[in-house]
């Protein structure tokens, strides 16, 4: 949500918080601001934010103003996002104010969720059953859509397969693991060392990226080579590394580019050159692409309902790597800078239980 989308909402007077990306450059480039409290147009909900999700994609805008949809500065960063409903815009009757709701902002660009409320369209919420942390909530959001989306849209798994996990200690990698522990699966993990006991403790074989040759490893672990590689890693190399780790029939379900953490956005067209050369090999292999996960607003409904219902369960339990107020969202962008944590870093807002948003 940028200034302009802060304006087509209109005034009611009253005010809220919300984190702005003031230029592009490093973390320190995200200050708390006052803003007019956003009011929910016809269709919409405004909802008080819990808890709102940080991830690698928001760097990347908070660096850079020449990737695509790059809003003007100040914008608000901020993708998933878990509230209480706060109030209906006309016409909307699926919800009730005081229910906990989950979200993806989407249809805002590049984010809204760094605030104190938001308002989306009421069809971008879900219900949160009761009883659950709304900073593990918030991790489903679009780590675990992501995850499932590539291991049952793109990748197609079956029960009984073979997957490697690239940056399997990470947001969405864990939420791979923990799907693919639920779907049966036979699993082996990359991540550092560090990371090993977490990557073992969610049922996968782990394998040190930074030290060991990952093509050797895996032929030496499976003989012919894993069903699917699962890489939000990117980079040319990697990418053709992972296709030579399966086997036969095998399929390389690429989502991401970490790799511009440290290697920069030139990354990105060498990984999409290489994406499109592995597709045409006629080895019986595959690399299908990842559909979009705004897209389908039916499919975003049912599996998201389906993922907080698994959280609900036990079923799930997200790695939250570390719960920072709202006001310290640069120093949530200054621990993905640094690495070393594992799961998802959530920023907490003076609403969430027990919160940490003190002293702003
Ligand atoms: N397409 C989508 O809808 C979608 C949605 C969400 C995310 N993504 C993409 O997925 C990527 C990962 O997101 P995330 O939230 O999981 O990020 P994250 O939590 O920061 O995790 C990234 C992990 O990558 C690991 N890593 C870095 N370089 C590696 C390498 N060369 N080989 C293996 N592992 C490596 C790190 O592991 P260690 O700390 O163990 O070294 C880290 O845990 C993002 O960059 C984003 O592009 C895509």
């Amino acid at each position: 949500m940028n200034e302009s989308v802060g304006e087509k909402y209109g005034s009611s007077g009253m005010k809220h918080h919300r984190v702005v990306v003031t230029q592009h450059g490093g973390p320190e480039v995200l200050q708390m601001v006052e803003a007019d409290l956003p009011e929910p147009q016809a269709g919409e909900v405004r909802v008080k934010i819990l808890a709102a999700g940080v991830s690698a994609y928001d760097l990347m805008f908070r660096r850079s103003r020449s990737l695509p949809g790059t809003p003007r500065v100040p914008f608000t960063l901020g993708e998933d996002v878990v509230g209480v409903v706060d109030k209906l815009g006309e016409g909307v009757s699926a919800l009730d104010p005081g229910q906990t709701v989950a979200g993806a902002t989407f249809c805002l660009g590049v984010g809204g969720g760094y605030a104190e409320f938001v308002c989306l369209p009421a069809s971008e919420w879900v219900p949160v059953p009761s009883d659950v942390d709304p900073a593990e909530a918030v991790c489903v959001v679009v780590n675990y859509l992501t995850a499932h989306m590539a291991m049952h849209r793109t990748a197609g798994v079956g029960s009984g397969e073979r997957i490697l996990v690239h940056g399997a200690a990470g947001g969405v990698g864990t939420a791979l693991l923990e799907l693919g522990k639920l779907a049966r699966l036979e699993m082996y993990g990359t991540a550092s060392k560090h990371n090993h006991e977490l990557v073992s403790a969610l049922g996968a074989t782990p394998i040190d990226y930074r030290t060991e040759d990952f093509v050797e490893r895996i032929r030496v672990l499976t003989g012919d080579g894993v069903d699917v590689v699962f890489d939000p890693i990117g980079g040319a190399r990697q990418l053709w590394r992972s296709y030579r780790a399966l086997r036969k029939g095998g399929r390389l379900a690429w989502f991401g580019v970490a790799a511009t953490k440290k290697a920069g956005l030139r990354v990105i067209p060498f990984t999409l050159l290489m994406r499109t050369l592995l597709a045409l090999i006629p080895d019986g292999k595959r690399a299908p692409l990842a559909p979009d996960l705004s897209k389908d607003n039916v499919w975003y409904r049912e599996t998201l309902t389906e993922l907080l219902g698994l959280l609900a369960a036990g079923e799930l339990k997200p790695v939250v790597a570390e719960r920072f107020p709202l006001a310290e969202a640069a120093r949530a962008h200054e621990l993905l800078e640094r690495g070393g944590y594992a799961g998802k870093v959530v920023l907490v807002t003076s609403a969430y239980p027990g919160s940490l948003d003190r002293g702003r």
